[in-house]
């Protein structure tokens, strides 16, 4: 049942209405000030608020407001006999929903309140939409609503229950790292650790002992044992970073403990058992690199499991807005900044720009563009000049709208022998090596589109 609380300094009035809405089904309380009405609200808990105007102490205007400071969300009806369009509008600025002049028929009361309810519905009805979207495109710190990232969240879910090895593939910046830590947390592994190793950031003999640990005495510096990143994450989840970066003799002992289970620290003779799931990363095609003989075949097919590739940015641009709003929030949550998004000319770069860094350039580029910005839009000139300059032509090109192969071969002809120019600080003999074409060609394409 819907509740009403009705305040007003008449006992008439509070009779009349009290009765009244009971007739017509609601749950009815009565007070005689706007004190005692935001006393009230705190236990009645009403969904809506029948003030008048004018009490003794506080008007029902102030109460309006001052029930909005409390959080609570009522939804107030203005009740006047000093009917005014003045006062109306006072009171829907403090937030009030509708206004409704004294002396009143019972209809208009109670139509008030059936407009108020329906609109009340209809604003529910629209929160629980935005959660269910909401849901749909985040999934553990991840969001995502492109079929690519979708598809993602999919495997992640189906295989964070198993304990096999996952080697999760994808360039700089697209979510590995987010990824791997999904798979622990959804996984049965949860409860212990998390261990991220990079391996291209530990030099390799240092990188033995920090993975398997050592013994007192296994060097000179090995003044006391110390246990091993697997160690640490016996239980739970080892994520080794960047992979192949791992040195050759490195990967021959992480295939001995992936297939046995077993560690032996440094300067140790007997082996130690650990049970770690291990997720691996890489930014390299790792089937090239075995091909090159840089990584072990045996190795390869031990982590390679089961394979998650991360998508680059610019194959899911469905996301870039998505990503960048949330970015956008969390400044504003950080840094106590104001925007409210993104104005229509800044989107569009967005979107046409390759983000060769990912999810993490946009990252960054939306935290630059929050600290810059002067407005409540971030607007173009707060993004850096290589997104506002689209690199990527075809999509400039595509953009245009021009579709003559002649005119945009030009277009394209011209950005390249500039560049080559650029780069070979005007030599034309070499940057025509650059361009492939002849010396004589090049002479005659700088003479045709004007440059010098
Ligand atoms: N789908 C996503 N939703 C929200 N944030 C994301 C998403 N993907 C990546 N990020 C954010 O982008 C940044 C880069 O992600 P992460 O470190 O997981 O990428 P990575 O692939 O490991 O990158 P690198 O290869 O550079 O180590 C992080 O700050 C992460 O929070
Ligand atoms: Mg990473």
């Amino acid at each position: 049942m819907r509740r009403v609380l009705v305040a007003d300094d008449e006992e008439n009035i509070r009779l009349v209405l009290g009765t009244l809405l009971k007739k017509a089904g609601y749950e009815v309380e009565t007070v005689a000030s706007a004190e005692e009405a935001l006393t009230r609200a705190t236990t009645f808990d009403p969904d809506f608020v029948l003030a008048d105007v004018r009490m003794g102490g506080m008007t029902g205007i102030e109460l309006c407001a001052a029930l909005r400071t409390r959080g609570q969300d009522a939804t107030v009806i203005i009740m006047s006999a000093y009917g005014s369009l003045e006062l109306a509008l006072d009171a829907m600025k403090a937030g009030a929903y509708d206004y409704v002049a004294k002396p009143f028929k019972r209809d208009e009361v109670l139509l008030a309140l059936r407009k108020a309810e329906e609109r009340e519905t209809l604003r529910r009805e629209n929160k629980a939409l935005r959660e269910a979207v909401r849901e749909q495109q985040s999934f553990a710190q991840m969001l995502g609503k492109s079929a690519a990232m979708q598809r993602v969240f999919r495997v992640v879910e189906k295989v964070a229950g198993y304990d096999t090895t996952v080697l999760i593939q994808g360039e700089s910046g697209t979510g590995k790292e987010l990824i791997a830590r999904a798979l622990h947390d959804l996984g049965a592994q949860r409860a212990a650790r998390f261990v991220p190793v990079n391996c291209g950031a530990i030099p390799g003999t240092l990188l033995e002992t920090e993975l398997f640990g050592h013994k007192k005495g296994a060097f000179t510096d090995a003044r006391a044992d110390k246990r091993g990143l697997f160690e640490e994450a016996d239980g739970g989840t080892l994520f080794l970073d960047e992979i192949g970066e791992l040195p050759l003799p490195l990967q021959v002992k992480l295939l001995r403990v992936l297939q046995e289970g077993t560690i032996r620290p440094v300067g140790d003779t007997r082996d130690k058992e650990v049970k770690v799931r291990v997720v691996a990363a890489t930014v390299r095609d790792l089937e090239h690199e075995v091909r090159e003989g840089r990584f072990r075949e045996d190795l390869f097919y031990r982590l390679n499991v089961l394979q998650i590739v991360a998508p680059p940015l610019r194959e899911r641009s469905e996301d870039i807005l998505l990503l960048a709003e949330h970015f956008i929030a969390r400044c504003n949550a950080r840094l106590g900044t104001d925007v409210r998004g993104l104005d229509p000319a800044a989107k569009k770069r967005l979107l046409q720009y390759s983000f060769p860094g990912n999810v993490r350039e946009l990252e960054n580029l939306i935290e630059r563009a929050v600290v810059l910005s002067e407005g409540q839009l971030l607007g173009e000139a707060d993004l850096p000049e290589r997104v506002r300059e689209p690199t990527d032509m075809v999509a400039a090109i595509l953009a245009s709208g021009e579709l003559s192969i002649k005119k945009t071969q030009r277009f394209i002809e011209e950005a390249l022998i500039r560049k080559a120019l650029e780069k070979t600080e005007g030599n034309r003999t070499q940057a025509s090596k650059l361009l492939e074409i002849s010396h004589r060609a090049l002479l005659y394409k700088i003479k045709d589109y004007g440059l010098s």
